[in-house]
């Protein structure tokens, strides 16, 4: 913090790898890929740290497949998801040549085609089904139910690619499906895939040849004291299901999550008769996921402080909202001055923060063995309005 100020995120190099490659690994020689989602942390000094050990990236705008070619990432193992692909996202993305376009419905596949024909070339595409399974999970992030806006249900995928196979400017791949995130449990990962296997078959009969099944991200992390999967046992389950196709897997989370912190600083403490708030320098806009998903994140001293206050303490930051938390009742004895580390922030921590409040973004510092490194400065404030103007008159 000496170096770096406060408040900021802090990603550990080996841990990123290690995550990764515990996915890769749990393959053995089973035909795979592992398409990091590049939504989850999009630094690239993360990008380039999985690139360098083989990782895939799955996308969803042209934003994120700049990072990964900026990162040294490879098109040719970028998947494309997303449901509102522009025209000029699909044109750049075949032009660098990514490995697979996840379209999520109708009117997309007519616009993929189009710009195919436009560049005389054939775009790869897999069709993201919904299989209409609960994922179990927080529902703002759970996405493969018929209630979502995502994919396409699963019974009217046929036609689809059918009119796909029948084009001659779009080449059928896979079958893609992504059920939801922070998902503890193996079960609707299998409900979902013998869905999809079955429409495989169907599609099988009918002369369509699937050549590779993404089966999405969502394999969830420990954030407080929740059991999650055991990484080798769903890779091997879901192995055990697909005979020799290959299997495209899309986690985020997972490789991110645990292997970051976000730190900040205790700037006042103030008790009411109620409640004891320590008031600290980050914020919502720094990390939103407790005030957007109730989200629990571990909170930890960097120092233990035997002197401070101890009280059941609310962690509140300077944003003129009363949802702006990031922890509540969390027994701590503190004093002002003292660094806090909110635990497991690696993941969808510095990519949702924004600038409200006209707060400057936080720095990021990426730890790789006995070194550190910055690899994201904080913003200054003449950051926050550079490419504003006045009107005049
Ligand atoms: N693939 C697709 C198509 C996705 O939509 C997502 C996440 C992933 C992969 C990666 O999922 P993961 O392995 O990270 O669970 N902001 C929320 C999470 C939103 C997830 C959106 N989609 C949070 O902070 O919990």
């Amino acid at each position: 913090m000496a170096v770096y100020g406060s408040p900021l995120y802090v990603y550990s190099r080996h841990d990123i790898e290690r995550n990764w490659l515990e996915f890769d690994q749990a393959f053995g020689q089973h035909p795979h890929l592992v398409c990091y989602a590049v939504k989850a942390n999009s630094n690239l000094a993360v990008l380039n740290t999985l690139a360098k050990i083989g990782s895939g990236f799955d996308i969803v705008s042209q934003g994120e497949l700049e990072r990964v070619l900026a990162a040294g990432g490879q098109a040719n193992r970028c998947v494309f998801s997303g449901v509102a692909k522009t025209k000029q996202e699909i044109k750049r993305a075949l032009e660098v040549g990514v490995r697979c376009f996840n379209v999520e419905s109708a009117s997309e596949l007519d616009r993929i085609e189009a710009i195919a024909k436009s560049l005389n070339t054939q775009a790869p595409i897999s069709i993201r089904v919904n299989p209409n399974v609960d994922a179990k999970t927080h529902p703002y992030i759970s996405t493969g139910l018929k209630e979502n806006k995502f994919g396409v249900d699963i019974d009217d995928a046929m036609d689809l690619y059918q009119r796909a196979q029948d084009s001659e400017y779009l080449n059928v791949q896979g079958l893609d499906c992504h059920i939801g995130s922070q998902i503890t449990e193996v079960s609707p990962f299998l409900d979902a895939l013998d869905k999809v296997l079955t429409l495989v078959e169907q599609l099988n009969k009918n002369g369509i040849e699937i050549t590779h099944l993404d089966l999405g991200g969502g394999v969830g992390i420990v954030y407080d004291d929740e059991r999650t999967i055991d990484i080798k046992a769903y890779v091997e389950a879901m192995i055990a299901k697909v005979g020799n196709i290959e299997i495209i897997l899309e986690p985020g989370r997972a490789v991110v999550g645990n292997a970051g912190i976000f730190i900040t600083k205790v700037e006042f403490l103030k008790q009411n008769s109620e409640h004891s708030f320590a008031i600290i320098d980050g914020a919502m806009n720094d990390l939103l996921r407790p005030s957007f998903y109730n989200a629990y994140h571990q909170v930890l001293p960097v120092n233990e402080n035997s002197n401070g206050i101890q009280a059941s303490w609310d962690l509140v930051g300077p944003i003129c909202e009363t949802g702006d938390f990031l922890a509540k009742d969390r027994d701590l004895s503190l004093s002002q001055g003292d660094y806090l580390a909110l635990m497991s922030a690696g993941a969808y921590g510095f990519t949702m923060s924004s600038n409200y409040n006209s707060r400057p973004r936080v720095a990021e510092v990426m730890v790789d063995g006995d070194q550190h490194h910055l690899v994201r400065e904080r913003e200054t404030i003449q950051d926050l309005f550079y490419n504003e103007s006045i009107i005049n008159g």
